[in-house]
């Protein structure tokens, strides 16, 4: 077997851009954690904002959580990313601009025009509101994903190119000849694998998603212009569960480049790990359909291809990376600090909440469990354990005064209020679904209320803790930016 021959490479802190991100990131992450508490306190009956301000709240808790974590993935994914190949700071200012563009056309549409139709934007749901919000409200709403959407293309095509001129293709950045040819020990680094996966995905699920909300624009002026509810159904859903499933193959990075760093180990990008990226390329793409097994209108092989592919993707990059890590931690004398305890727990997070999907993937609990609150269980236990504690472990890593300082007990003791507020937070989601509790019910029945109760609970520990990650993250902003500083003076000078 050849030697791989990648070692982690020193990490002079961050570029003022990537800080902009991250700071954007933890603001707007607090706001939607705010606003999802907010839903639980109105499940629990605690307060009584109504269903208009529910479904508000949901629309920009639903966009503005699967916005801003695509938002702290791309981050992480720029910023190891171009220890590689040369990427463009402009395309990656001009993303974060486009995006705050996207976000203000979004926040007006919902709170100025009262658009509450999800995030999901079923067509024809936007275009009929039946009075509840205007033509603008909808234009404004779907313009602003589409504005974000063209941010997230520029910045992929960028990718893209970077990797091409670096590499020769993307099947060279997916470590092709290493997988399928004689295996040479020259693959990419796992940065690289894993971004030009995000990128190949993202690009045709973006290209789909504007192209839909495209449609969707011109019917809505012209409703001569018609569109079929169905293809635009599959379209969304696409677009929508492609875009949320690669946050976390862009997140994930930061394991793949900060682990080794702590543990002085390389991470093997062997043929195991290549087949495993290249594998869950093609299936990321194909498993939207679990969302779509009650639509009886799909044909029938249609459904059974999403059912058998959404079981055969849980795992491969899931087991290879949770395997991989282990290794190099096993009797490594790991440094437990801030940033290595949420990396390594968001490993755990993102295993057990894939989970609750995989059952739910199956038809015949499908049909039972979709339209409860079994799903959200699901996707906020991958997100919050797994996505979003990597973020968290990021901004530890940058903000670390030195290699050797250790963490203070509140720090220490957020850490265990974000992992058992998360617990008891998703458990609730999951056990409400058990009880066939449904899902976006602004009101709830008084036998579901204890389940809200307890959700509500768990939910406000786990701001609490993230209030911590969050303070500690902003006031530590300035040694993050400083080495980058120092690294750059230290390399102009030598040049
Ligand atoms: C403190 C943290 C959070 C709380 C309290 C919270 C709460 C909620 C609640 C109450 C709902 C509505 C459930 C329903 O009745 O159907 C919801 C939906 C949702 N949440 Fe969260 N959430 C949190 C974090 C997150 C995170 C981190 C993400 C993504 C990264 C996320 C993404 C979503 C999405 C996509 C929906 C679906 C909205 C829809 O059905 O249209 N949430 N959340």
């Amino acid at each position: 077997m050849a030697s791989y021959t990648y070692t982690p490479t020193p990490d002079y802190g961050a570029k003022a851009g990537v800080l902009a991100y991250l700071v954007v990131s933890a603001v707007v992450l607090l706001l939607m954690m705010v606003f999802g508490l907010i839903m639980r306190l109105e499940h629990s009956q605690y307060t009584e904002i109504g269903g208009l301000w529910f479904y508000k709240l949901m629309t920009l808790h639903g966009a503005g959580m699967v916005g801003i974590v695509a938002l702290a993935g791309a981050a992480i994914m720029w910023h190891f990313l171009r220890q590689y190949v040369e990427l463009s700071t402009g395309i990656f200012i001009a993303n974060l601009i486009l995006f705050l563009t996207g976000v203000v056309m979004i926040l007006a549409s919902v709170l100025l025009g009262d658009f509450h139709a999800a995030w999901t934007f079923l067509h024809p749901l936007p275009s009929t509101s039946m009075g509840l919000w205007s033509e603008w409200a909808a234009a404004a709403f779907m313009g602003g994903l589409l504005v974000i959407g063209v941010g997230f293309v520029l910045l992929h095509l960028d990718i893209a190119r970077a990797i091409i001129t670096r590499y020769g293709g993307l099947g060279r950045g997916l470590g092709w000849p290493q997988l399928f040819g004689p295996d040479d020990g020259n693959a990419p680094p796992p940065a690289v694998v894993a971004s030009t996966m995000v990128t190949i995905v993202n690009l045709v699920g973006l290209v789909v998603g504007a192209s839909i909300l495209i449609m969707m624009l011109i019917n809505l002026y012209v409703p001569s212009f018609e569109v079929d509810p169905l293809l635009a159904k599959g379209m969304i859903y696409f677009f929508g569960h492609v875009f949320i499933n690669a946050v976390i193959y862009m997140a994930v990075i930061a394991v793949y480049e900060i682990l080794p760093r702590y543990t002085q180990r390389p991470w093997k990008a062997n043929k195991v790990f290549l087949a495993s990226w290249t594998a869950s390329t093609f299936m990321v793409m194909f498993i939207f359909p679990h969302h779509l097994l009650m639509d009886y209108a799909y044909p029938k092989w249609f459904l059974i291809v999403g059912h058998i592919i959404g079981y055969l993707n849980t795992f491969p990059i899931l087991i290879v990376t949770g395997y991989g890590a282990m290794m190099i931690v096993y009797r490594s004398g790991i440094r437990w600090d801030m940033c290595s305890r949420l990396l390594f727990v968001s490993l755990a997070g993102w295993a057990i909440g894939a989970m609750p999907a995989f059952i739910d993937g199956t038809i015949t609990v499908n049909y039972v469990m979709h339209n409860t609150l079994w799903v959200p269980g699901h996707f906020h236990t991958y997100l919050l354990l797994g996505m979003v504690a990597m973020v968290f472990g990021f901004m530890y890593y940058l903000v670390k005064p030195s290699e050797h300082a250790t963490d203070s007990a509140i720090d220490v003791a957020a850490f265990w209020g974000f992992v058992v507020g998360t617990m008891g937070f998703t458990l609730s989601f999951l056990y409400s679904g058990k009880m066939s509790v449904a899902r976006r019910y602004a009101g709830h029945l008084p036998e579901w209320i204890p389940y809200d109760r307890i959700a509500s609970f768990f939910a406000a520990l786990l701001i609490a803790s993230v209030l911590v990650f969050i303070f500690r993250f902003l006031a530590g902003l300035g040694l993050a930016g400083r080495d980058y500083q120092r690294a750059s003076l230290a390399r102009s000078l030598a040049t």
